[in-house]
């Protein structure tokens, strides 16, 4: 029942506060992460961690292997599901597969479990729907915890699959003795999440007012960012693509000057993400150049990066956790560009929620 709201969309971004809580309440005992120790002592015999999804689950899958890398020294690669199913990479010797999917039921990503089990690897889910086909089919589940998703647009499933990795991520790293985990404090950061994910959707009006004005005319727009925030960029030109039919695209920022730049016209919304330390300076000066081509520039950014002309201000949080704030606004200029479009913002054309054919 989406009681007040005039979409399921708008109630599941408006969820991913109590997400965070749940999935805290869920994981944790005490201040650990408490995970299947069956489930850590096959990950650690592995030697290399490959995660699989399509869409918006593979765009979860790109933070995590962020996390699976740092936190855990294991080397990780994310493969769009449709594609490892046809094209196999070489593996490593004692490989570990972690299926994401919202549904579970998703047949790309089936496609690959199915050859994964004729291998006898060991495999985890992460999903949404417990006794789904993925979850049934795989050696371990994790469950998201996000309540039902209706919206064919994803929103509190992404950032649930980002929690739920950096929680794995955090437990894995601590069994193997790595430092980084163990000095890694999720639970307050997830806490500092939910107030901060909380603040966001307060401000709904100004991301009304922002995608009104910037968005609702163009045909095209470009997300941008580099590392992390480019992983973001793909989520977030996705959510404008499905429901508002804008041609958005997520760009790596330090590419845009080999090529895409050419499309930048007047007026062309280009929107940075900045939430990292390294990056910021090049992103910034990555989209002056589409700004003195005429485009229309727009910021997402972490407090401590702000500067006074900046769009969207986020809280500030550990670098490698950004993705589940700067989503947030992304997600609310989708719905409110789609929205104000007169769009049915829940059912977009063309799409199903759960897609369960190859
Ligand atoms: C986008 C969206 C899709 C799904 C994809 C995978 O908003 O919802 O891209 O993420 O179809 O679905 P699951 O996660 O159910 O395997």
């Amino acid at each position: 029942d989406k009681g007040a709201y005039p979409f399921y969309m708008l109630k599941e971004i408006d969820e991913q506060p109590a997400v965070m809580r749940k999935l805290v309440q869920k994981y944790f005992d005490g201040d650990q992460p408490e995970i299947d120790n069956n489930l850590l002592k096959d990950m650690n015999d592995a030697d290399h961690i490959y995660i699989i999804g399509a869409g918006t689950s593979y765009h979860a899958g790109l933070i995590g292997a962020r996390m699976f890398e740092k936190l855990t020294g294991t080397p990780t690669t994310v493969h769009i599901s449709s594609e490892f199913a046809y094209e196999q990479p070489l593996l490593s010797k004692k490989p570990f597969f972690i299926f994401l999917s919202q549904s579970g039921e998703t047949a790309d990503s089936r496609e690959v479990l199915v050859h994964v089990n004729e291998n006898k690897w060991p495999s985890l889910t992460i999903t949404n729907v417990d006794k789904s086909t993925l979850s049934r089919e795989a050696t371990y589940t994790l469950l998201l915890y996000a309540g039902p998703e209706i919206a064919v647009a994803s929103t509190k499933a992404y950032t649930a699959q980002i929690a739920v990795e950096a929680i794995l991520a955090k437990a894995l790293g601590e069994y193997k003795n790595i430092s980084a985990a163990a000095e890694f404090d999720l639970k307050q950061q997830l806490g500092t999440i939910a107030n901060g994910m909380q603040a966001i959707t307060d401000s709904k009006d100004t991301l009304e007012a922002v995608a009104t004005h910037y968005l609702s005319k163009p045909r095209n727009a470009f997300y941008i960012g580099r590392g992390i925030d480019w992983s973001v960029s793909l989520e977030a030109a996705l959510k404008l693509k499905e429901i508002s039919y804008v041609q958005a695209e997520g760009f790596a920022s330090g590419e845009l000057k080999h090529g895409t730049i050419a499309l930048i016209e007047k007026g062309t919304p280009v929107i940075g993400i900045i939430t990292q330390d390294r990056t910021a300076g090049l992103t910034r000066s990555n989209l002056e150049e589409t700004e003195s081509r005429g485009a229309n520039t727009l910021t997402i950014v972490s407090r401590h990066l702000a500067k006074e002309d900046d769009t969207i201000v986020i809280p500030d949080v550990d670098e490698l956790l950004t993705p589940l704030l700067s989503v947030v606004p992304a997600q609310l200029l989708a719905y409110y560009t789609s929205l104000g479009k007169g769009l049915d913002v829940d059912k977009p054309r063309n799409l199903a929620k759960s897609v369960t054919v190859q």
